[in-house]
């Protein structure tokens, strides 16, 4: 165990920046937003000044208007596709223009929690509250015209799950005219077949282009866009951030923070029922277009385990993680290998990721589900064992795949263990 932990230090060691670390060298090159809050949990077990900054870091690229983007290009790379050039988001140091689940509420909270120096924890704390309230404000404002509850993503990469089986049929109506020649970086440092399509890789830049040619006006992007998808993963994320964010306010005294974040939690809790599907087991994404719920059985709908839903949902995704179970040998995989759209090996259409596997034994674990959470463990802990800090893995036969010496998979080894 002291030597797992010893060689996970050392991939975050070797990823550190100074104050922030890249999710792996060659294939992610600059500060990710979720990839950072959740590294600062692995970085608190040595160094927890160390842990708020990497969080600090990436919330003095706040956008004005509260969005947090979810890459900051701090130092120019030109091992990476689409760069500064082509998002164009006229920021004093270039980002994306787009978000990334909002883990951020969710690593404050547990970073204040463990802290050893409580004193240190409380003033970085309550330095980051009124930020990231901020960014839950932002979400509920330009991502929930109708004040639903529910917020939608505007591009895959939001989601984190870039090429999930989910977004399929909603990403068939992104065009791919117009989008200018390019060369994409990410398969001189992964295997292409481990990676998303040249396809897919259209209609991520066409998106980004169509926002770009709306001076990434963030009160206009949503309405704007083809691809408007309510991911209960991303919901369930937000949802237990903001209740996480409420109880560090509280604990800090600042009500009125407290307040506006309990009850963005419990709205969305009561919205979340929509996405529920007795005959899946699990929730699924909206297509928020369509008005439809997509018949995808993703990690997405299986994710917001992580939140306080119900019992009996609690109860029936942690049977629906026994019955995939029983189909891989490490759980959770990416997508249900019962559909014939299931790949192994291609990123998030099949592979198992470390970071959800954490949230969902997280919040399985809280609501009594103690050993399906520790099956979900045991899966992470033999696949580190047999292929080390990948980026992601083969649910089948372990082996590792995309980027390797991997930050957040380091980060979560060393969570798993403490
Ligand atoms: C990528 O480039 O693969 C990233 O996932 C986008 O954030």
């Amino acid at each position: 165990t002291s030597d797992i932990i010893a060689r996970a230090v050392e991939v975050l060691r070797e990823n550190d920046q100074g104050a922030y670390t890249i999710p792996t060298k060659g294939l992610y090159p600059f500060q990710w937003n979720w990839d950072s809050c959740l590294t600062a949990l692995g970085l608190a077990h040595y160094d927890e000044a160390r842990a708020w900054t990497e969080m600090e870091t990436l919330f003095a690229h706040q956008w004005p208007d509260g969005m947090v983007p979810h890459i900051v290009f701090h130092v120019w790379n030109d091992g990476y596709f689409p760069g500064p050039e082509v998002w164009r988001t006229g920021r004093a140091t270039a980002t994306s223009g787009i978000t990334q689940p909002a883990v951020a509420g969710f690593a404050a909270r547990r970073l204040f929690d463990r802290a050893n120096d409580k004193k240190l924890a409380a003033e970085r704390a309550r330095a980051l509250l009124p930020k990231i309230d901020a960014w839950h404000r932002w979400f509920y404002e330009n991502r929930d015209p109708k004040r639903e509850g529910l917020v939608a993503i505007i591009h895959p990469w939001e989601s984190g799950r870039d090429n999930s089986i989910d977004w399929d049929d909603a990403f068939e109506r992104v065009p791919t005219e117009g989008v200018e020649p390019y060369t994409r970086r990410d398969t001189l440092h992964a295997d292409p077949a481990h990676r998303p399509t040249r396809e897919q890789y259209d209609r991520y830049i066409w998106l980004v282009q169509h926002f770009r040619g709306l001076a990434w006006d963030n009160a206009r992007l949503h309405d704007a866009s083809p691809f408007q998808v309510v991911d209960p993963g991303f919901n369930a994320i937000l949802i237990r951030a903001a209740a996480d964010l409420a109880d560090l306010a509280e604990t800090l005294g600042e009500t009125e923070i407290a307040t506006a974040n309990r009850a963005r939690a419990q709205k969305g809790l009561a919205a979340m029922e929509q996405l529920w599907s007795e005959a899946h087991g699990q929730y699924l994404c909206l297509d928020r277009i369509t008005g439809e719920l997509i018949g995808s059985a993703s990690v997405g709908g299986i994710l917001p385990a992580f939140a306080a839903i119900p019992r009996p949902r609690a109860a029936a995704i942690a049977a629906t993680v026994e019955r995939l179970a029983g189909k891989v040998r490490y759980v959770v995989p990416s997508h249900d290998p019962g559909d014939p759209r299931f790949d192994a090996k291609r990123y998030w259409r099949g592979p198992v990721w470390l970071v959800v596997n954490y949230m969902i034994s997280d919040g399985l674990a809280a609501a009594g589900h103690g050993k399906v959470a520790q099956r979900i463990t045991q899966s992470s802990l033999d696949l580190i064992r047999e292929s080390g800090f990948a980026e992601y893995y083969d649910p089948l036969t372990s082996e590792p795949l995309g980027g390797g010496r991997f930050t957040w998979t380091a980060a979560m080894v060393i969570e798993f263990l403490r």
